[in-house]
């Protein structure tokens, strides 16, 4: 398993490390654009392998000669949010860039699956399937494990249990239209909504929805190690061909009464990338919700598509 990381800033750096400390890939190669940072930041990983225990090689390059053949790539390049920004105001400086990336990686690694990182996630994952021509299959965005995540971790600090028995499941686009399911959540078997009240939830999925934000707020940059994390989760689950369920924006083809965008919903991963799109179903309410999400991607899409 090879797998290159496209950009060695905060994201880029943080999943070599994590796929350096989880030992499943051969090798990992860090791309970017800046002279030194891959090569200084993947030698400093790999210098950390002999305490980590671990011989994943990972090295750094400012080209894509030596991520031939890659079977995951992570796209991570681009430009993250500053205090005050949404995602979609990253629309037009990461359209290009990764349009420019997925041009070059594609070249090299044709049967490549590639998980899209950069913002506004959606709408880059969609700019991905244009320019790479790759299977719907072989591409999906991580957006969804980060989103349930948040919302795992707000849910364990108001009650007091362990994250590691909450699951939970955040549908649609990453951003302020994103669609977390109470109704669906659970704790150890038993249902969120005979654990907390409603007033509670209802400050819980506004905190989610806005939990990027929270972090750009107090950092004046945008999250890493969360997001590292669920992209590991990802590359660990078709490494292994696990079947794994887990959200991730994935091109819809009629699921959720839907077609022709990248959206965030429960999807099983295994060797083949998006091996099934799950659906649930949902009540009135929450469908209105994913109405609003879609439409919401879909204006974001043809603004992108404009600027391809
Ligand atoms: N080719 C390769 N690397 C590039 C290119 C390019 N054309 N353009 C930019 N980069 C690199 C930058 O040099 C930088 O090292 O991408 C890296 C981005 O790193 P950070 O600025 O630290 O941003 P990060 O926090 O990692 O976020 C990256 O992921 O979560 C999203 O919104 C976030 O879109 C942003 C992306």
């Amino acid at each position: 398993m090879k797998i290159s990381v496209i950009g060695a800033g905060n994201v880029g750096a943080s999943t070599a490390h994590y796929l350096g400390m989880k030992g499943f890939a051969k090798e990992v190669v860090l791309v970017d654009i800046v002279e030194g940072v891959p090569q200084g930041k993947a030698l400093d990983v790999w210098e950390s392998q002999p305490v980590n225990l671990q011989s994943t090689f990972v090295h750094g390059t400012n080209g894509y000669d030596e991520t031939a053949d890659s079977d995951i790539i992570v796209m991570t390049a681009g430009v993250p949010r500053k205090p005050g920004m949404s995602r979609d105001d990253l629309l037009a400086v990461n359209t290009k860039i990764v349009k420019e990336c997925a041009a070059a990686y594609s070249a090299k690694s044709p049967n490549a699956i590639v998980i899209v990182v950069s913002n506004p996630l959606d709408i880059m994952t969609y700019v991905t399937l244009k320019v790479t021509g790759f299977p719907t299959h072989k591409i999906m965005g991580m957006a969804g494990i980060l989103d349930t995540a948040r919302y795992r971790s707000f849910i364990g600090m108001e009650l007091g249990v362990s994250v590691e028995d909450i699951a939970a499941l955040v549908l649609g686009g990453h951003g302020d239209t994103m669609v977390p399911l109470p109704r669906l959540t659970t704790v150890g078997g038993v249902p969120l909504t005979e654990m907390m009240a409603q007033d509670k939830i209802d400050a819980i999925v506004q905190r989610t929805r806005g939990g990027g934000g929270e972090i750009v707020k107090l950092l004046g940059y945008s999250a890493y190690y969360a997001p590292a994390a669920g992209v590991v989760q990802m590359c660990e689950a078709i490494a292994q061909d696990k079947n794994r369920i887990l959200p991730c924006a994935c091109w819809l083809t009629g699921e959720y009464g839907t077609e022709g965008i990248f959206l965030g919903v429960p999807a099983m991963l295994g060797k083949n990338g998006v091996e099934k799109v799950l659906e649930v179903q949902l009540n009135d309410e929450e469908k209105a919700m994913m109405a609003n999400t879609v439409e919401h991607v879909r204006k974001v899409q043809a603004e992108g598509e404009a600027l391809m």
